[in-house]
């Protein structure tokens, strides 16, 4: 391999362990996963902490959907010797860089994530008005700023929480970062230059007894550290200089996932009951689609159908050979094919489409304990990140070492 695959950035994401996925999991994040193994030094991890801020009533099936999940990535195409997978429970350093982010992120943040109120809102059948839930989003950030992360693949809903991350990160390095002077070096013993700096800057006149341009340099550094963090970024922004990044801020790599239609024409979604799963065989596959939305104005087979309104179309037109999706688009039109012919065309194209991913997950099936050693390796693999940025971390915030 090249030098260059260790300059690859990194990506970081995350997903909930809700179990066997389905084709909208699928389509939507996991096959551009694995599109970016190839590219990223990826880093993918079983968000169960993050489970749990919704979830924490009934855990009675987290280990089992971790496995699930797991093994559906391993089917995929996601591949432990390129990508890094790995556990969040299992490194308690998420939680520590969590907690210290907490300390100076203000509640106003985090009460105005979008996902939050609409959620609040939302969901009536859990009581999520918890610290836990509250804190999720700085969970995230602290998922994501670990591992210094530049890329962040996610879907829409997602990105308020990237830009959270960002102004998380912008916050700590303000709070805890060393400042840095504009002119430190060029005006070492110029101590006019200091008197000026600050104040212009709006820091005010430098203590008495300050005589020397090095004693003017440490009032100066002293006086930042010592102010609000508000009145810092003022300094900063009037060219007082900058402070040391801890981290740098992430960007959301935006996934464009086509909408997928389940079986009710809703989006496919496990909780809608909707879904069909990668691990559908052939003959629960061939069942759903039996049963799939079709354009409810088309009544009787003589009737001509529209494509374009109708769910098992939205299928074709992402697992079916081209020539399939014009023969459908043409012959629904004008009730030549009939809903059950089209719909085994369907089916015969998605079982196609998941043999292989079935294929490749024999092996885990047959031996679980190899999902388990995959996340255990990747876990290793994460703790040695997670361990050297905690260090500069608990350094930078002057906690004992
Ligand atoms: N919040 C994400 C979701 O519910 C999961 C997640 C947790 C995540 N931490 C992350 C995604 C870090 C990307 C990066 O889907
Ligand atoms: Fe839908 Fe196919 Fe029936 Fe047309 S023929 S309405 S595309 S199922």
């Amino acid at each position: 391999m090249s030098p260059a695959t260790f300059e690859r950035p990194r990506i970081l994401s995350g997903m909930r362990p809700t179990g066997k996925l389905h084709l909208g999991n699928l389509v939507g994040a996991l096959q551009n996963w694995v599109k970016l193994q190839e590219e990223y030094d990826s880093f993918h991890f079983v968000a169960d902490w993050h489970m749990l801020t919704t979830d924490y009533a009934d855990t009675s099936e987290l280990k089992e959907n971790t496995w699930q999940m797991v093994a559906d990535w391993l089917a995929a195409g996601l591949d432990p010797t390129k990508a890094t997978f790995f556990i969040q429970s299992r490194l308690p350093e998420h939680a520590e860089l969590h907690l210290l982010f907490s300390m100076v992120t203000p509640l106003s943040w985090l009460e105005r994530v979008p996902t939050y109120k609409e959620q609040l809102e939302n969901i009536k059948d859990r009581e999520i008005n918890t610290y836990g839930f509250l804190g999720y989003p700085l969970l995230q950030a602290a998922d994501i700023l670990m591992y210094k992360a530049q890329y962040v693949p996610v879907g829409e809903d997602q990105v308020p929480h990237v830009e959270l991350t960002r102004e998380v990160a912008r916050r700590f390095n303000l709070a805890f970062g060393e400042v840095l002077l504009k002119g430190e070096e060029a005006h070492a013993a110029d101590d006019p230059y200091w008197d000026g700096l600050a104040t212009s800057t709006g820091l005010g006149a430098l203590a008495i007894g300050v005589l020397t341009a090095k004693d003017k340099i440490r009032a100066i550094k002293e006086a930042f550290h010592r102010a609000p963090l508000d009145l810092r970024a003022g300094y900063l922004n009037r060219g007082l200089g900058r402070v040391r990044e801890i981290f740098r801020e992430p960007e959301a790599l935006l996934t464009s996932s086509p909408r997928l239609p389940g079986t009710d024409g809703r989006k496919m979604s496990k909780s809608y009951g909707n879904a069909i799963f990668l691990i559908d065989a052939p003959a629960v596959l061939s069942k759903k689609l039996a049963g799939y939305m079709t354009d409810p104005a088309r009544k009787r087979r003589t009737d001509p159908g529209d494509p374009d309104v109708c769910p098992v179309f939205g299928l074709h037109k992402i697992f079916s050979a081209q020539e399939t999706i014009e023969r459908v688009n043409r012959e629904c039109r004008t009730a030549e094919i009939g809903c059950v012919d089209c719909k085994k065309l369907a089916a015969g194209h998605l079982n196609a489409f998941l043999a292989p991913i079935q294929e490749r997950r024999k092996p885990y099936e047959q031996n679980p304990q190899r999902v388990w050693d995959v996340l255990e390796e990747g876990t290793a693999k994460a703790r040695v990140v997670a361990q050297a940025t905690m260090a500069e971390v608990r350094k930078a915030v002057n906690l004992a070492p």
